[in-house]
């Protein structure tokens, strides 16, 4: 049975205070969790900060960053690029759903930055995801939100070359399931499912049948303690993205102990 693969985004929640005492209460609460690998990605801002107090780290966790530019270096206000964190992380959000509304992060420039990860060997996590249900209760679909999420997928991983696409990530978030302030409408387990084999059978249409097995695929959005273990039951979820929940140790810490037994 492989590893569930469970990646806490932080996003712009904890200030460096915040995020030091949540790293220091991790540290001691997933100190024997094994049979998972863990991934955290705190603001970049404190991205070293975390690191660098991490001392004996276990080899079941790594770390990210929430977004990179593709170019490695020069004036490029305000960003950090893949070449300036290949030390510290070994890997990386791309193209989440927040970059793509707030700061228009288009199709060309996910795969760039897809391309610019896989360049210096960071593991890109690539996050797709409709804004309404593709799938009705009834099991009609939508083809035009259907559309987009592929649209995304082959988009994102086009120029993807040989055994480099064994190591995209790929994070399937339903847009309207992800926590907005005080709403979260996490989807059901099923849809999940039923969404993420077509994923599957996209990327096996370009790749082949064994390679998309091997290809892992997250399900994100309204993650939390009594719905993890649900998701990580269905066929073809590999790991779980959690945003709002990461920030709190003790929930996160439960929903790595979950993911140890399936
Ligand atoms: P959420 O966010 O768990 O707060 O819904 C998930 C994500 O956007 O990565």
């Amino acid at each position: 049975m492989t590893q569930k693969l469970i990646i806490a985004n932080w996003k712009m929640y904890p200030t460096l205070s915040d995020s030091l005492v949540l790293a220091s209460q991790l540290k001691g609460q997933l100190e024997g969790v094994k049979g998972v690998h863990i991934v955290l990605a705190p603001p970049t801002a404190w991205l070293a900060s975390i690191v660098e107090s991490w001392t004996h780290k276990p080899s079941n966790l790594d770390f990210a960053i929430q977004n990179i530019w593709p170019e490695d270096q020069g004036a490029y206000t305000g960003e950090v690029s893949a070449y300036m964190v290949k030390s510290i992380v070994k890997y990386a959000l791309v193209g989440h759903s927040e970059r793509r509304r707030f700061q228009s992060e288009d199709d060309e420039l996910v795969r760039e930055k897809v391309q610019a990860c896989l360049r210096w060997k960071i593991r890109p996590i690539v996050c797709i995801g409709e804004h309404k249900r593709a799938i009705d209760a009834e099991g009609r679909v939508d083809s035009y939100q259907l559309q987009r999420v592929m649209n995304q997928l082959t988009e994102a991983l086009h120029g993807v070359k040989g055994d480099d696409i064994r190591k995209v990530i790929i994070a399937y978030e339903p847009v309207w399931a992800i926590t907005q302030g005080a709403t979260s409408h996490p989807a059901k387990p099923a849809y999940a499912e039923a969404m993420i084999r077509r994923i599957r059978d996209r990327l096996a249409e370009k790749y082949g049948k064994l390679t998309a097995e091997e290809i892992q695929i997250l399900y994100g959005g309204s993650v939390n303690t009594s719905n993890a273990s649900e998701y990580l039951r269905q066929q073809g979820v590999n790991g779980l993205l959690v945003g709002e929940i990461s920030v709190k140790a003790k929930d996160f810490v439960e929903i790595c102990r979950i993911s140890v037994s399936h």
